[in-house]
């Protein structure tokens, strides 16, 4: 298995141009089930989650052809199957994200349960009960979810909780829906607001998108869309995170900084200079150590649960005391005990951890657990005194593009290990 070493202590410097957005390409790659036209998208990292869909998508009949660079082609003439098995969901809860589209277009889906995760329970009741209440019928029986209608009907769908594929799976199969459907607190994500675009462009008629309701007025049939990705606001954070903490001065590009607004304030508290451009943000710490911040994750606008871990990284090596509250999942927190292998002071109190920040931590092995966590131990390894080695980085290979090269190219001692 692939491992990543760090030599701590090098201070970021430079550009780095930040790849699409992974959240905003599964479900946009999972659009094209719903029209038997070609579609195009654009700006497609190359990432082991994107790869999984294709797959996915693959298997379902989708014909898929990899362009220049980023640009993957799609076209779902003919569906040869409405099954998405256990073997591909299992490896990518977003897997879940076949449903929707999949149902509408085909009048059956049968797609596995996504089942526990790293990171908590995770469960899918919200998608299930919109679906439902759109008309279809839906049993779960051998691990499978199994959803009929012939052709489901616009509702007033109220979210229980706020929940991002839950509402992307909701907004795609009212696309082909008959009548109108409402999305009550809908999740507000700027990657729900590209997928609803996406479909405006494929024909859909969608307004609110953006906002807590969403109003989706179905159409008999959709057109094929030629769509870029907005680009990855969470890859962009965790860059700006590590300039912070090591006291470096970098430019990310390819953003949007509107995006980004909750992460920078934080940035901005922990005492880093920060300017935001047209499509870039540039941040200098000017060698100065980071002052610890609280938070409290949140549905967007507020903090996001994706940056939590990389904050809970920043706060290690930061002065003075920080409280970080998880409110989005339930056990997102197995960083943690990696941090404290450095030397980290950190104390878990149910959904809160509370963070003495230390001066130094000192490089030691450590095991990556989740995506997210994975890229808060790359960060806490460039600052850790001496050689850090990260074991399991498919997590991260799952949501970052070449990361050693990018950090590399920002003046990281960061390299991948050969497989042995
Ligand atoms: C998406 C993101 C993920 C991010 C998360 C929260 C994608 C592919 N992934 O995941 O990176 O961390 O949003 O911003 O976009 N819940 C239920 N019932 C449901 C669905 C969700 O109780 O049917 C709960 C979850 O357990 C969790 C909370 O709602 O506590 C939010 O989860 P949700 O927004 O659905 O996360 P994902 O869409 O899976």
């Amino acid at each position: 298995m692939a491992r990543i070493e760090i030599e701590g202590g090098y201070p970021l410097t430079g550009t780095v141009a930040v790849s699409g957005a992974k959240n905003a390409v599964l479900p946009i790659l999972m659009a094209s089930l719903l029209t038997a036209e070609p579609c195009r998208l654009v700006g497609v990292p190359h990432l082991k989650d994107v790869t999984t869909t294709m797959e996915l998508l693959g298997q379902m009949g989708v014909e898929i052809s990899l362009g220049e660079g980023f640009d993957v082609g799609l076209q779902a003439a003919h569906l040869s199957t409405h099954t998405a098995p256990y073997d591909l969901v299992k490896t990518m809860r977003a897997s879940i994200l076949v449903l929707g589209p999949l149902l509408a277009r085909a009048g059956e889906a049968r797609v596995s349960l996504p089942g526990g995760c790293a990171i908590g329970a995770r469960p899918v009741n919200l998608h299930l009960k919109g679906l439902s209440q759109m008309g279809a019928e839906i049993t779960v029986e051998g691990g499978y979810i199994h959803a009929k209608a012939s052709r489901l009907t616009g509702a007033r769908v109220v979210m229980d909780g706020i929940t991002v594929t839950g509402t992307e799976n909701i907004l795609m199969a009212a696309t082909l829906a008959e009548g109108e459907t409402v999305i009550e607190n809908a999740a507000q994500e700027p990657e729900v607001v590209d997928l609803a675009e996406c479909l405006i462009a494929m024909g859909a008629e969608i307004s609110g998108h953006g906002s807590t309701r969403i109003v989706v007025k179905g159409k008999e049939t959709l057109a094929g869309y030629d769509h870029t990705v907005i680009p990855d606001r969470i890859e962009a954070g965790t860059f700006l995170v590590g300039a912070a903490m090591t006291g470096g001065h970098i430019k990310v590009t390819n953003v949007r900084p509107d995006t980004l607004d909750a992460v920078i304030e934080k940035l901005r508290e922990a005492g880093a200079h920060v300017v935001e451009g047209e499509d870039f943000i540039e941040l200098d710490m000017a060698g100065k150590r980071p002052r610890a911040v609280n938070l409290a994750t949140a549905p967007y606008p507020g903090f996001p649960t994706d940056m939590q871990a990389q904050f809970t990284a920043l706060n290690a090596i930061a002065e003075g005391t920080a409280v970080v509250r998880e409110t989005v999942f339930e056990n997102r927190f197995m960083h943690i005990l990696e941090l404290q292998r450095l030397g980290a002071d950190m104390q878990i109190e149910g959904n809160t951890v509370i963070i003495q920040g230390k001066s130094k931590l000192d490089a030691a092995p450590m095991m990556a657990t989740d995506l997210r966590a994975s890229a808060c131990l790359v960060l806490a390894g460039l600052v850790a005194e001496g050689k850090t080695l990260i074991d399991r980085v498919y997590h991260i290979d799952r949501g970052y593009e070449n990361i050693e090269e990018k950090l590399g190219q920002l003046g990281a001692r960061i390299r991948r290990l050969p497989v042995s």
